[in-house]
């Protein structure tokens, strides 16, 4: 087994760094793993005792850092002192899209990525293994070796040598546990056969061996990024056709059921939404594009960027639709947002459509009460740019002027008094019970749900009396609640 090595470090201590290493700690006990960060406040959080305020809510995490943390599992702001004691090094920063600069808007930034390299180069003793966990743009292996060989180590240099892999993460936020401890394959990509083998032997403390993939290293960054392009596309194509029902009477749900059906489709990842986000989806799309463009394949590129298109027309599609019902103005409306979060399970808000959707709300001059049972309000002020009404209020701020609407965040359900809509926009399981006859009795008449989750009971809802439209659900088109 793995007898040569002692010490893991992971550098990044993210939604990625912070579970995959916590489930590597709970099932290799002979193995220390140091988390490390430059955020000094994301470190303080995974250190907090109570084990509620981690920086990231995952179910199942908790316990797991409860049983691992301070025994096998270490989280600090030490960066040098964990690069020097570790055999393996994961990379594991962030790699958002470029801002400014060649590629900018397309391809990622990789500075993050850089600076880990130049740190591994400076403090590292002997041989060390480095893996890429980060999802990066194809050849990037080859930029971390450069900058692992060209950095000047003065006289130490000759003790240090070093292997670059790929070893990219799979793992999809809300399930992450559930993922990383029973994964569907784990991917490794690189040139040296033995630091491969250890790294495949780490994993084959829980994963079956015939779950370990061997491929070059190209292949292992590409097929990366190939995952999540066809992941979303599947989101894409699903939201696509949901337009298509709502016009011709059909239902986005049974469609959904029927072609999945069919083996070689399969019925996973074919629930329509409000348009995906995730800090992952466009981002690898764009890279995608952006090699694609880069390497004069300009048809390819099109056919992906297409994804993204139909993502963001999606998106101001669900809108114009509750602008369109409710009269065609929503200026000073309230209007009821249920879930702020990408997706259910998570506190992460990154490229969520709740973003767009209610900016583009206020922009109509709506009054927005935005609930989530994991997003704060803060980290809802940063996304949204704009304080909440009950501050601007304190800081005696003047928006008379100002035709733009207006947010709140609730902690509690208690907030559908007057409201003339509800908008469900996160499939938490909160919503799923919510008694929609004592709603309708709270709301101002007439009065809407918006359902873009397709997670309400459509029967309970219309014995309501709310108004009801539900996406992809073409069946509610002709009834007299249509305007
Ligand atoms: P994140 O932003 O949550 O975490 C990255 C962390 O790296 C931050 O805490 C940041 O402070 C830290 N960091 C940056 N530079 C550093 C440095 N030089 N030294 C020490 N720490 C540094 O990002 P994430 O969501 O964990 O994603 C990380 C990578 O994994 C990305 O490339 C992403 O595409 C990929 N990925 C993410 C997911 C996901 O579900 N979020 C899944 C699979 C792959
Ligand atoms: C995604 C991939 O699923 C992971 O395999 C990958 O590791 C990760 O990206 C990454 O590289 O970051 P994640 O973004 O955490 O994981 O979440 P998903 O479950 O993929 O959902 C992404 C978005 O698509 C969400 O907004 C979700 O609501 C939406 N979605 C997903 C749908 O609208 N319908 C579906 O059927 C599935």
């Amino acid at each position: 087994m793995y007898s040569t090595i002692k010490n893991i470090c992971c550098i990044g201590a993210g939604y990625v760094g912070g579970p995959t290493m916590t489930v590597m700690a709970s099932k290799c006990p002979d193995l220390n793993f140091h988390v490390v960060d430059i955020n000094k406040e994301r470190i303080k959080a995974w250190n907090n005792e109570d084990l509620s305020k981690l920086p990231i809510f995952e179910p199942g995490l908790k316990e797991i850092i409860a049983s691992t943390r301070n025994k096998n599992l270490f989280f600090s702001n030490k960066v040098k002192n964990a690069i020097e004691s570790s055999d393996i090094i994961f990379i594991s920063v962030n790699t958002p899209t470029k801002t400014k600069g060649l590629g900018a808007g397309k391809s990622s930034d990789l500075k993050w990525v850089e600076a880990s390299a130049r740190e591994v180069a400076r403090f590292s003793k002997g041989h060390t293994i480095v893996v890429e966990k980060s999802t990066l743009p194809v050849r990037t292996a080859e930029v971390i070796q450069n900058i692992l060989n060209s950095v000047d180590f003065n006289s130490s240099k000759n003790d240090k040598s070093f292997s670059v892999l790929s070893n990219p993460e799979f793992l999809s936020e809300g399930k992450a546990i559930e993922d990383l401890e029973n994964p569907d394959r784990v991917l490794i990509g690189g040139e040296d056969k033995s630091a491969m083998s250890l790294l495949s032997q780490i994993y084959e403390s829980w994963v079956p061996k015939e779950k370990i993939l061997f491929t070059n290293i190209w292949s292992s960054e590409l097929a990366k990024l190939t995952s999540n392009a066809f992941l979303a596309q599947r989101v894409s194509s699903i939201n696509s056709i949901s337009a298509i029902c709502e016009v011709t009477g059909a239902n986005i749900r049974e469609v959904s059921r029927a072609i999945g059906k069919d083996s070689r489709i399969g019925s996973k990842f074919l629930d329509s939404g409000p348009g995906f986000g995730g800090s992952c989806f466009k981002k690898d799309i764009l890279n995608l594009v952006y090699l694609a463009e880069y390497f004069g394949l300009e048809e390819v590129a099109k056919f992906w960027e297409e994804v993204i298109n139909i993502n963001n027309w999606h998106q101001k599609r669900i809108t114009k639709i509750v602008v369109k019902k409710l009269f065609g103005t929503i200026s000073q409306k309230k209007i009821v947002i249920l879930g702020f979060a990408f997706k259910a399970n998570t506190n992460d808000t990154r490229e969520s459509a709740a973003i767009r959707i209610c900016k583009d709300l206020i922009e109509e001059g709506a009054e927005l009460v935005i609930h989530d049972p994991k997003v704060n309000p803060q980290q809802i002020e940063i996304d949204l740019g704009m304080k909440q009404f009950s501050e601007i209020k304190n800081e005696n701020i003047d928006n008379s002027n100002n035709n733009c609407g207006s947010w709140t965040f609730s902690k509690n359900l208690n907030i559908f008094d007057n409201a003339h809509a509800v908008l469900v926009l996160t499939e938490w399981e909160d919503y799923k019970n919510i008694e929609w006859v004592h709603v309708e009795k709270k709301m101002a008449r007439p009065s809407w749900l918006f359902d873009s989750r397709s997670i309400v009971d459509v029967d309970l809802v219309k014995k309501s009396g709310i108004n009801l439209w539900s996406l992809g659900d073409g069946s509610l088109k002709n009834e007299t609640n249509d305007f």
